[in-house]
């Protein structure tokens, strides 16, 4: 969602401003803009791409002090006016904002019985306003921010610049703000991403502290008033790139990522001796993976359909219950919470608003919960304390592909670990781990020679609707390629357990609705199949993932074969036709792909 990027130092701030708004887009948003500060601050904005606003810019900005922001509309329809940077009425302080100011409406209309003229119809304007008010009164630029601040509710990550002055005063709450420290500059964004080419150093900011930058120094101090710590995070050197390198889309490369993702994810993870996962951020002993009576996950969109995959692979192989749910849903449904139940949440960006909310339930009503993460440092992951990442590298596309992979073998590895805490057998356990340990590699044969996946786009790119089924573990699977598909190509999707098709979606049926089946072979095939004849029956047309070498081949109008593994970890390779169906079938369409309309890659509000 909207992203935040801001500089102080002795170089131009332009360059790095525009570098970071690029490298922000990944998020989502619909206008954008920057503000410089030379004296006296000038504000550049636009609905539409960041490109199109720098095609826009005057020849010359100069200023080593500047702030920019990407904006996803929530308060506020998409227009000029509405994007940020929103500045005071004499055009002295300029703000962006992430978040939702809840008593928004209350707070702009005593401003305009004031007096003020607001500009916009947003949330993030107010605070500029009454930001303004305390410095007429006399106040400093934090203390001005601080005052405004008491007098919000609800989420805030915002950098305010001041004319006279020179620092950026940013805060947090609820809204990620990162503080990537230089030497002679700082720089300010909303996640770590537009940092990376930059420092590794960072100060990760917690909800409801404040900072006053300045190109030599950083003070954090709490809304409160109370003091609070600055420490300097060094941060890791991410496996992957950032940049698109030779690929059109960050889709396709994230696509092509998926062995070295997977490989990354299971290294030093897998002990062959014992036939067990070793995933020492859990802080799980065998004695405590014993007593735990069930297993709860937390997730939305692809997140939740891994956790889907997980669930079942856990009931599996440690014949423990386990269970899965929308993270916003769990939230409000009043949840019961067993203090020895062992909760998931499940987030590749770690700052889903939904799934941060539901942890924070869980742990309110002292509930154990470990994060299953991709971004380190993200809300998420600092909110639960322990878990652990999936080391997918950075993912951009909106669409989500390597995450997905790397959270089934994630959760895969837990399994295992918990199974054998519990009945899986020493022989049993090594099994998994030779077969998990091999997948990687069948991924990159599959992405070599990928089948006739573009003979599929033919057919579902002008459909009304394309059904997905798939049984068991493959349901999930089936769910995640509907939601690809429908993500970035605009085609209505259904997804269902193929047993369920018969109850409902078998009415929307006609001859050559393409129907997609996730069959690998594992011991639900055969009633797969019986799905596969009702759907035929009613001339549908039959797009098969299944496994190489299987006759059940013969049952499909296009058939496209996976290798072959272990039925527990098929997800992470039937699942990649899926994406290359959606991927081909947007671009066929001439999508966004890597930015679809309306979507963000990190949902940052509830
Ligand atoms: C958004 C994205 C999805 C993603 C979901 C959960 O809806 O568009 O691609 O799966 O958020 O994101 P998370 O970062 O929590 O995995």
């Amino acid at each position: 969602m909207c992203g935040i990027i801001g500089y102080i130092g002795d170089k131009q701030a332009l360059p790095f401003l525009l570098d970071g708004l690029r490298r922000l887009e990944y998020r989502g948003y619909d206008s954008s803009g920057i503000a410089v500060k030379n004296g006296d601050i000038r504000v550049h904005k636009r609905t539409g791409k960041v490109a199109d606003l720098e095609s826009k810019l005057p020849k010359k900005i100069e200023g080593t002090c500047g702030i920019a922001h990407t904006r996803w509309a929530t308060h506020g329809g998409v227009t000029n006016a509405n994007a940020h940077p929103h500045c005071s009425e004499d055009g002295k302080i300029a703000l962006v904002h992430n978040g939702i100011i809840e008593n928004a409406r209350m707070l702009r209309n005593r401003l305009e019985k004031e007096g003020v003229k607001l500009r916009s119809e947003t949330d993030s304007e107010a605070l500029v306003h009454l930001i303004h008010r305390e410095i007429s009164n006399g106040a400093k630029p934090l203390t001005a921010v601080r005052r405004t601040l008491k007098r919000c509710r609800g989420t805030w990550g915002l950098c305010v610049i001041f004319e006279g002055h020179d620092k950026i005063i940013c805060a947090r709450n609820g809204s990620p703000l990162v503080i990537g420290v230089g030497d002679g500059e700082n720089w300010i964004a909303s996640d770590t991403l537009p940092l990376q080419a930059l420092t590794q150093h960072v100060i990760l900011l917690d909800d409801g502290v404040l900072a006053e930058v300045t190109s030599e120094s950083v003070k954090t101090s709490r809304v409160d008033g109370r003091s609070s710590d600055s420490e300097v995070t060094t941060l890791e050197d991410d496996w992957g790139e950032a940049e698109l390198g030779d690929y059109p889309h960050f889709m396709l490369k994230e696509i092509h990522e998926q062995p070295e993702a997977l490989r990354q994810c299971l290294t030093g993870r897998l002990d062959l001796k014992d036939g067990n996962a070793r995933l020492g951020g859990l802080g799980l002993s065998s004695k405590n993976l014993q007593k735990i009576p069930y297993v709860r996950f937390l997730g939305c969109g692809t997140a939740l359909h891994a956790a889907q995959v997980g669930r079942l692979s856990i009931e599996q192989l440690a014949r423990v219950p386990a269970l899965a749910h929308v993270s916003s849903e769990f939230r409000h449904n009043d949840p019961v919470i067993h203090s020895e139940a062992i909760h998931f949440a499940v987030s590749q960006s770690g700052e889903t608003a939904d799934t941060l909310a539901a942890v924070k339930e869980i742990q309110l009503k002292g509930g154990d919960v470990r994060g299953v993460i991709n971004v380190v440092g993200s809300t998420i992951a600092r909110q639960c304390g322990k878990g652990c990442y999936i080391h997918s590298g950075p993912e951009q596309s909106v669409a989500s592909t390597k995450a997905f992979s790397n959270m089934v073998a994630a959760l895969s590895l837990f399994a295992i670990q918990i199974g054998r805490a519990r009945s899986l057998s020493r022989a049993e356990g090594q099994r998994l781990v030779r077969s998990l340990q091999e997948v990687p590699q069948l991924v990159e044969e599959y992405l070599a020679d990928p089948g006739p996946v573009k003979k599929v786009v033919k057919i579902v790119k002008n459909a009304k609707s394309v059904l997905f089924l798939g049984r068991g573990i493959s349901a999930p699977v089936a769910r995640e390629g509907a939601l690809k598909l429908m993500e970035i190509a605009y085609i209505p999707c259904l997804a269902y357990p193929a047993g369920e098709m018969k109850h409902g979606p078998i009415a929307l049926l006609e001859k050559g609705s393409p129907v997609v089946v996730v069959a690998p072979n594992d011991s639900l095939k055969d009633k797969t199949i019986s799905s596969i004849h009702e759907c035929r029956a009613r001339g549908a047309k039959i797009i098969l993932i299944h496994e190489a070498g299987d006759s059940i081949a013969e049952e499909a109008d296009i058939s496209i074969p996976v290798p072959s593994t272990d039925p527990m970890f098929t997800p992470m390779l039937t699942v990649l036709p899926l994406q290359l169906i959606a991927y081909h079938t947007a671009l066929a369409l001439g999508c966004d792909v890597d930015r679809p309309r309306n979507l963000a890659k990190s949902v940052t509000v509830e």
